[in-house]
């Protein structure tokens, strides 16, 4: 609080999921959005790809309410407990995710007798809920494939009925979607088995995946098919204006407002390289700072040192202290690469580490950790089988580390 009694409260969010105050760019992923959502027959789903931080959660949140205007039906969650997928549980996901919508809907004798169960556990009316779900489930017989696709082609002969446009199944961190062939479990697979084959009969019910990088290629490595099934979007970081756009906008709305000096915004742009979440992080850091300096008319100098110093124990260091020494030898060698915020290769690493270090790494070595590195998320490969770090501006810090430790 000031001296007028004025409370202020910082306006960014830094934080996953957290929308943002103003949410900046993102227009032409919105209309490839709007533009999938015009499919009658749906030949293409979504994939909406990009790094930690770079805004697909709080997008997809945005795209809920667009849908539902078109006439869609929208269900889903968050998948980042889905390690341990199962067949089973892929499907006690879909059918939980579907009562959500169907279990107002009430079915009649006549359908009960149509599916097949007439005669048998299902009393009629009965309500389309999850138990109802579940027990279609299991009496359709023959593999889990099957089972769901008489679910879902039950939900939809009674959803048609009423004036829906469709059905979107959002997930988020699908990432963590995997076969496991060792456990002879392949819940990625069915998904996409089951998403084509209704698809192909003209059931408007849409898969919107998000996730990290590793997910579109997953997809493909599951079902080749899935090159064709899925539109992928890729996030980026703002460009310049949008991400000056997502530093100002916020403190119009600030009571009494403050403004940022023109160069403290063009050094936020610098140091965020356009990513949003340290966008919101540095601009919650700052708008503290402004609030807490004492004289009036006075312009606050920018402590971005110290933001910076925060923003790498808050968001880098935990990944950091996970890798091992030799590891981090090989992450300091990348981020001496020029190229290594865009991508780089095996070869590339070889031959700066010849120069730069004692003990060099050879071609199969760094193959080897970089695969184990990217089950580390910390990078991954791409589908030119180059690599890129899946942190943003993770090169940045490794070399303010190297800086601190020389
Ligand atoms: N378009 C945007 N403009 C401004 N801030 C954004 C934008 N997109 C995301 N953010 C902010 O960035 C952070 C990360 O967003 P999130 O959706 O959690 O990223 P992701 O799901 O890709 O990891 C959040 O603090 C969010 O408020
Ligand atoms: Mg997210």
């Amino acid at each position: 609080m000031n001296s007028e009694g004025v409370t202020y409260s910082n306006p960014y969010r830094p934080g996953a999921g957290h929308m943002p105050p103003y949410l900046a760019g993102r227009t032409s992923e919105t209309r490839e959005f709007g533009r999938l959502l015009k499919q009658d027959t749906i030949l293409e789903n979504l994939v909406l790809t990009g790094l930690r931080g770079v805004g697909k959660t709080v997008l997809l949140d945005t795209f809920k309410p667009i849908a539902i205007q078109a006439g869609w039906h929208w269900v889903g969650t968050d998948l980042s407990e889905a390690m341990s997928l199962t067949e089973l549980t892929i499907a006690i996901r879909l059918l939980t995710d579907l009562s959500v919508v169907t279990s107002s809907i009430t079915i009649g004798i006549d359908e009960v007798k149509r599916i097949g169960f007439g005669d048998r556990k299902i009393e009629v009316p009965r309500n389309l809920d999850y138990r109802t779900l579940s027990l279609i489930y299991e009496e359709t017989p023959g593999l889990a494939a099957d089972k769901i696709k008489a679910v879902l082609e039950l939900v939809w002969s009674q959803l048609r009925l009423r004036e829906t446009k469709g059905l979107i199944f959002a997930y988020d961190e699908a990432q963590n979607l995997s076969d496991h062939a060792a456990k002879d479990e392949f819940p990625l697979s069915l998904l996409l088995d089951v998403f084509q084959s209704i698809q192909k009969k003209g059931i408007p019910f849409m898969l919107v995946l998000t996730g990290l990088p590793t997910l579109f290629p997953r997809l493909v490595e599951a079902r080749t098919f899935a090159e064709r099934m899925f539109r992928v979007v890729f996030l980026d970081r703002l460009d310049k204006q949008d991400s000056r756009e997502a530093i100002v906008r916020p403190l119009e709305e600030t009571r009494p407002s403050i403004d940022f000096a023109d160069d403290s915004v063009t050094m936020i742009i610098d140091s965020s390289g356009g990513y949003p979440y340290f966008i919101q992080f540095i601009c919650r850091e700052m708008y503290d700072v402004f609030m807490q300096e004492p004289d009036e008319g006075e312009t606050p100098s920018v402590p971005m040192d110290g933001i910076l110093r925060k923003l790498d124990s808050d968001f880098f260091a935990g990944r950091w202290a996970r890798a091992t020494d030799r590891q981090r030898q090989l992450l300091e060698v990348v981020a001496g690469l020029p190229s290594c915020d865009r991508e780089f290769t095996v070869q590339e690493i070889v031959t700066l580490s010849k120069t730069k270090i004692e003990r060099p790494f050879g071609g199969s070595h760094v193959n080897q950790m970089l695969s184990t590195l990217s089950e580390a998320g910390l990078v991954y490969k791409n589908r030119h089988g180059k690599y890129s770090f899946a942190v943003p501006l993770l090169g940045e810090f490794i070399r303010r580390q190297a800086q601190k430790g020389a």
